[in-house]
């Protein structure tokens, strides 16, 4: 990969052109990939009961091939009490009966590979289910046991102990600590959770956790997945002494980062085990990934986690939580590109997942709109849907255009937004009962997909009502409905993935194009591509050049169609163009 920062390119398009980042030559699938995220309770529902499962991934797998993806990465599906949507794991070698069996599990992998798609799992590090059998045995044994060694277990302060040991308090809501009663009948020791209280954290600093995880990985490698999406990667580690830390107490700041100097994240210690597990992956081949749930800001600190013996990919945050503001947009591209590159890592891009307010619902607000985590319940400010819709495609388009790897989260193809009208009783965040109400959680973002819109359920299942309600926008939105009208969000979708895969841009390269670089429009070119998005309530005048898709003249499947604005770029629209070098310069 050839990188030259800032550099002024010699041949200017209608103004100066700003090179950020060289085409891509190193190997590695994953390194263009796009990868579309499955949450499977709410992906598909073959068996009726309300909730989706493995078998349902697998029969609708070929519309993910269709859509023209590389590989699908898979929320937990392992044994678990359900607690946190399944990232609260009692065992992380066998299938919840709720998703199925291993042997759904084998099928679904070779349908995959039939299909040429990669599956990459979850892995869940941090902490277990309290429901897990060395959770279990910890709370049987005594202080001091190598049994509570597995987990955070401390003395109480306080005259009799009676006060948490720190003061970290859970992402969730609410303290960090637990305190168990022994089993004797007294109030005893108390545990770390840096997330719900049936989540206990794992004692990293123990051998034997270290070891129960490298035999997860290779229990999963050996049954053929492509790799793993580490969770919370960033905060295995604490550091030494546990110290009261004098920031927001979950580790957060107010920017929705982690604080830089937290000691619950990105101690150092990690890195070593990140190398030890890529050794392991490199034992199956050159093809499996690890990617990193890391929260972490700023960049150059990201870069950290996927130099060349770490992982191969980290998630880029900050660009989800640039949203549509141009000039951090820009900033984070510049700035992710010009990093990662100094590592030899590509970057990877993403605007929706199961833990945020979906992109068409975040981008339908002028103004600010909810905070992570938080949702949006029926009685705040709402979104205006179809501006949302229209932002989303233009938001997507610009983002499938950027060189590196791209994340998709279920149901972005389709322009979904979020679920609003949850009945509290139906919240199962664990954040909403621990915030006593006071933050909605995420829900929203993981109500169960529409297949069909003649189906009941829309076609996610023909038996009970999915766990979570479905909007009534989603049965035009459906998947059916989308595939037939040609104007649909996700015929856009499947030309921009498969014209991006032609184009090669995901291994291309970036120079901003200085000239629509403005307060409320962005453009860069790669290779001979321009991308250009248009956030500004006026059309914007293109160069010459061959229209090869807008992002506008995507609608809900029974809208009218929009109105051709030969060659000018609407409000709220990306475009991308194959440019004519002779005819721009003129
Ligand atoms: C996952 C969340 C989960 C948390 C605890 C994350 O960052 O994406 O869904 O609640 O880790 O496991």
């Amino acid at each position: 990969m050839s990188v030259d920062s800032l550099l002024q390119t010699p041949a200017p398009l209608a103004g100066p052109l700003t090179l950020i980042h060289g085409k891509d030559e190193a190997p590695g699938w994953w390194r263009s990939a796009v990868i579309y995220q499955v949450y499977p309770r709410s992906f598909r529902d073959l068996n009726g009961d309300g909730i989706g499962d493995i078998a349902g991934i697998t029969a609708e797998l070929p519309q993910l091939a269709d859509l023209d993806v590389d590989a699908v990465w898979l929320s937990p599906f392992y044994r678990s009490p359900q607690r946190d949507a399944g990232y609260d794991v009692s065992d992380y070698c066998d299938v919840d009966p709720l998703f199925g069996t291993l042997t759904d599990f084998d099928v679904m992998i070779a349908e995959a590979n039939r299909l040429h798609l990669r599956v990459i799992v979850d892995l869940v590090p941090n902490h277990c289910s309290d429901q897990h059998v060395a959770f279990q045995a910890a709370l049987a044994a005594t202080p001091g046991s190598p049994e509570r060694d597995m987990f955070i277990f401390r003395d109480g302060s306080g005259a009799s102990g009676e006060e948490p040991p720190n003061n970290w308090a859970s992402h969730f809501g609410g303290p960090a600590w637990t305190r168990i009663m022994e089993p004797d009948g007294t109030p005893g020791q108390w545990y770390l959770h840096l997330f719900d209280s049936s989540q206990p954290d794992f004692n990293w600093d123990n051998q034997g956790v270290h070891e129960e995880f490298e035999r997860v990985l290779r229990f999963w490698l050996d049954r053929g997945v492509s790799g793993f999406r580490v969770d919370v990667a960033h905060a295995l580690v604490k550091a030494p002494g546990l110290p009261d830390w004098g920031g927001r107490a979950d580790g957060g700041s107010s920017d929705g980062y982690p604080g830089h100097e937290a000691p619950m994240f990105g101690q150092p210690a990690l890195h070593a085990i990140y190398r030890k597990w890529r050794q392991i992956l490199e034992s199956y081949g050159p093809d499996r990934i690890l990617c990193a749930e890391a929260n972490v800001d700023p960049l150059p600190r990201l870069a950290d986690w996927v130099r060349q013996d770490e992982m191969h990919q980290a998630f880029n945050f900050p660009y989800l939580h640039a949203g549509l503001d141009v000039h951090r947009l820009r900033g984070v591209i510049t700035d992710s590109l010009l990093t990662l590159d100094a590592v030899g890592a590509p970057s990877t891009w993403v605007l929706s997942n199961h833990d945020v307010v979906r992109h068409a619902s975040r981008f339908g607000y002028n103004g600010p709109g909810p905070r992570d985590g938080d949702g949006i319940g029926v009685w705040d400010h709402q979104p205006d849907e179809a501006l949302g819709r229209r932002r989303a495609a233009a938001a997507s388009m610009f983002m499938l255009g950027l060189p590196g790897g791209a994340y998709l989260y279920q149901g972005e193809e389709l322009g979904l937004p979020d679920g609003i009208d949850i009945p509290d009783g139906q919240r199962q965040d664990p954040t909403f009962a621990r915030t006593g109400g006071a933050r909605l959680g995420r829900d929203g973002c993981r109500v169960p997909l529409p297949w069909s819109a003649e189906e009941p359920h829309n076609g996610f299942g023909n038996g009970q009502e999915p766990w979570l309600p479905q909007p009534e926008s989603f049965k035009q939105l459906a998947r059916d409905a989308q595939a037939a009208s040609p104007t649909s969000h996700l015929n856009l979708y499947r030309r921009m993935l498969s014209t991006r895969r032609e184009l090669r841009l995901g291994a291309g390269s970036l120079s901003w194009l200085e000239r629509y670089c403005t307060g409320s429009s962005l453009a860069y070119l790669n290779g001979s591509t321009l991308v250009v998005m248009n956030l500004n309530h006026e059309p914007l005048d293109l160069p010459a050049g061959r229209v090869l898709l807008r992002s506008g003249s995507a609608t809900p499947a029974s809208d009218q169609p929009v109105a051709d604005l030969g060659h000018r770029l609407g409000s709220n629209e990306t475009v991308w163009m194959k440019i004519n070098f002779e005819d721009a310069e003129s």
